[in-house]
C-alpha cells in the first residue's frame, strides 16, 4: 500500500478552529471518496469525540490501543457514520482518539524520555497506516493539533506532509499563527539533526471569514508580517522567503445547533462547498494545477 498524505490542523491559538475544521475537513474528503482518518492529538483536553458525539465511555477503540499495539491499528479506529448522504463510494471517516485515557492526559508532565518514546509510537502508527490492507486501508490522515507555540504542538507537525494553519482576522489569531510559523523553521526534537532547509509546505485557512476576498486578505497580511520577519533575520532570510505559507482557503462563520456532539449536524452550504474546495486543492489534484506539486517544484526549483 502506499503511504498516506499526512496533514496536522495547527495554528498556535486556543479556539481558532482546528478541530472543527479538522472534523469537516475529513467529512469532506470522504464525501470524495477518500479513506481518511483523524487522530485527535490534543492528548491533554481531547474534544473530537465530543464534537463528534461518539460515545466514550468503555470505548476500547483507542489512541492507547494504537500505541500498544500498532499492528492491529485498524481495531483502534473508531468509523464516523454520519457523514451524510454525498459520500461516494470508497469513502471512509474514521477517528482515533484518546477518549477515556487518563494516562496521556497527563502528556505535557511526562519526562523526556517517556515523550520521545510515546512521538517514537505514534510514528510507529503513521508508518502502520501504509501497512492496511484494502478494506482499511488509509488516503489522507489528518492529526489534529493542540493549542500553543511550543515543542508539543510543533514535533505533530513536522510528522506532517502539509501543515494546515488555522486563523482569522482577529490580530491575536494572526499573531499566535505567525509565532508558530516562525517556529516551525526554527524547531527540530533532535536539535542535532535539526536542518532549517528542509521543505515545508504550510498552507493557510481563514476561519469565520466573510468571503474569499476577506480569506485571501487575512493570508496577504499573515504572509507580509512573516516576509518582514525574515527580512530582520538575514541568516534564514532566504529559506523563509522561499517557504512561504499559501492560501489553501475559507470557512464561514456557521450556524452550529447545540453545544456537543452536533457539529455534523451544521447544515451550511457554503462551508461545505468551501471546505470541499479546498479539500480538493490539498488532497485531489494530480495535474500541473495541484497547488501542493506546484509548491514543491517551486522549492525544488
Ligand atoms: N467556522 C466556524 N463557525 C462557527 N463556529 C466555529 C467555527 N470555527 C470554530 N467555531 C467554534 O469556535 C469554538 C472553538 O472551535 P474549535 O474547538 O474547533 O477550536 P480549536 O482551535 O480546536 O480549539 P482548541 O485550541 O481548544 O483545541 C467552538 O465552539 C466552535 O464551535
Ligand atoms: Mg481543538
Amino acid at each position: 500500500m502506499s503511504r498516506p498524505q499526512i496533514i496536522a490542523s495547527t495554528g498556535g491559538k486556543g479556539g481558532a478552529g482546528k478541530t472543527v475544521f479538522s472534523i469537516l475537513f475529513c467529512r469532506e474528503l470522504a464525501r470524495m471518496g477518500k479513506k481518511v482518518v483523524l487522530i485527535d492529538a490534543d492528548l491533554g483536553t481531547p474534544n473530537v469525540h465530543t464534537k463528534l458525539g461518539l460515545k466514550s465511555k468503555g470505548q476500547k477503540r483507542t489512541l492507547q490501543r494504537a500505541l500498544a499495539q500498532p499492528e492491529n491499528l485498524s481495531s483502534s479506529l473508531i468509523e464516523v457514520e454520519s457523514i451524510g448522504t454525498r459520500n461516494v463510494e470508497g469513502g471512509r471517516f474514521s477517528v482515533l482518539s484518546s477518549l477515556g485515557d487518563s494516562n496521556l492526559r497527563s502528556f505535557g508532565n511526562w519526562d523526556d524520555q517517556g515523550q520521545q518514546q510515546f512521538y517514537n509510537q505514534f510514528k510507529a502508527i503513521l508508518d502502520q497506516f501504509s501497512q492496511l490492507d484494502s478494506s482499511t486501508s488509509c488516503d489522507v490522515v489528518v492529526i489534529d493539533t493542540r493549542a500553543g507555540i511550543d515543542g508539543n504542538v510543533c514535533d505533530f507537525c513536522m510528522m506532517a506532509d502539509d501543515r494546515v494553519v488555522i486563523t482569522g482576522e482577529e490580530d491575536t489569531l494572526r499573531a499566535d499563527a505567525l509565532s508558530l510559523l516562525k517556529m516551525l523553521h526554527f524547531y527540530d526534537r533532535d536539535e542535532d539533526k535539526h536542518n532549517p532547509d528542509r521543505v515545508t509546505a504550510n498552507w493557510i485557512v481563514a476561519n469565520k471569514a466573510e468571503d474569499e476576498g476577506m480569506g485571501q486578505s487575512v493570508c496577504k497580511s499573515l504572509v507580509s508580517d512573516l516576509e518582514r520577519w525574515a527580512s530582520i533575520r538575514k541568516d534564514i532570510s532566504e529559506i523563509v522567503t522561499s517557504r512561504l505559507p499559501r492560501y489553501l482557503g475559507w470557512i464561514p462563520e456557521i450556524e452550529i445547533p447545540g453545544d456537543e456532539g452536533t457539529l455534523l449536524e451544521a447544515r451550511d452550504t457554503i462551508a461545505e462547498a468551501s471546505i470541499r474546495q479546498l479539500a480538493e486543492n490539498l488532497c485531489c489534484k494530480n495535474d500541473g494545477d495541484d497547488p501542493r506539486q506546484q509548491f514543491l517544484s517551486d522549492l525544488t526549483g
